[in-house]
């Protein structure tokens, strides 16, 4: 059996102008120490499908079964303590504004009733996992948005998390700060049992990271494999379309350097 498996999983929300079936019939196996990643385009059910996975949403049908635990069955502080062993970060990093750097990677702590003085000293310990040990005093207005989301996995990290799901974590970033992120999940994943989950549009993000992937097309599960079986081999129009748009990015990114580089030479011969 697979650490997690999803089996025939359904999704519905009432909308105002009808019913949405956000996942269609989702089955899904993902090993334990995965770097699992879904990819698909905007509204394709990814954030439905993770928020699933820890129970933010309710599934229509279906069962998620985590290390062989029917996570539907869970209640009370049965639940709570599977809900904390999933770590989530976010897009948008929802840090706590007017808490400290230090204080936000507390708060996991707070809530589980760690002792003060432990609490600070394992998120001293974290904040040097992220390389921010600096910023312990700092507001997160004072960060940039990579630093920002340093802070959201050592966050994740003070609760011994055993799956850390990402939605679009690097998607508010440029490149070369996703670069640095995702070597960071890869660096943390290399160095414990966590098992990861990748949401994201964005090709480049599966191929850096990723060792499995699965793409999701309009709720549907479209094909999945290996990310070489897949995006060396695609079989779904799905996937290929995804590929197209990595390419014409890239295309453009070539032809954004070369006129950069040709404006350079320029500047020099002038
Ligand atoms: N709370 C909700 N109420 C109604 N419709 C929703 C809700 N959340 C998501 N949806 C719909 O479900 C579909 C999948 O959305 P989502 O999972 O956010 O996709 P993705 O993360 O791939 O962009 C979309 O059509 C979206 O509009
Ligand atoms: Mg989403």
């Amino acid at each position: 059996m697979s650490y997690i498996e999803v089996k025939n999983l359904n999704k519905n929300f009432i909308a105002k102008n009808g019913s949405v079936e956000a996942i269609k019939d989702l089955n899904l196996s993902i090993e334990k120490r995965d770097i699992f990643g879904v990819i698909g385009l905007s509204g394709a059910g990814k954030s439905t499908f993770v928020r699933c996975l820890n129970l933010l949403e309710k599934p229509t049908s279906g069962e998620i079964l985590i290390d062989g635990v029917d996570i539907q069955s869970l209640k009370g502080k049965d639940l709570r303590f599977k809900r904390q062993k999933i770590g989530m970060i976010f897009q948008n990093f929802n840090l706590l504004e007017q808490r400290s750097v230090l204080a936000n990677v507390c708060f996991p702590m707070e809530i589980q009733h760690v002792p003060a003085s432990e609490r600070k000293e394992k998120a001293l310990e974290l904040l040097r996992r992220v390389g921010l040990e600096d910023k312990a005093k700092a507001y997160p207005s004072q960060l940039s948005g990579g630093q920002k989301q340093r802070v959201a996995i050592a966050r994740v990290l003070a609760s011994d998390p055993d799956i850390i799901l990402c939605d679009e974590a690097t998607s508010a970033l440029d490149p070369q700060t996703t670069q640095t992120i995702l070597a960071l999940l890869k660096d943390i994943h290399d160095t414990s049992d966590i098992t990861v989950v990748i949401i994201t549009h964005e090709m480049k993000v599966i191929s850096q990271i990723c060792s499995k992937v699965a793409v999701l097309d309009k709720g549907v599960l479209k094909e999945t494999g290996s990310v070489d079986e897949v995006f060396n081999n695609p079989t779904s129009a799905a996937t290929k379309r995804l590929l197209l748009i990595k390419n014409t990015e890239e295309q453009s990114e070539e032809i954004e350097e070369n006129a950069e580089k040709a404006g350079e030479e320029e500047e020099i011969n002038a």
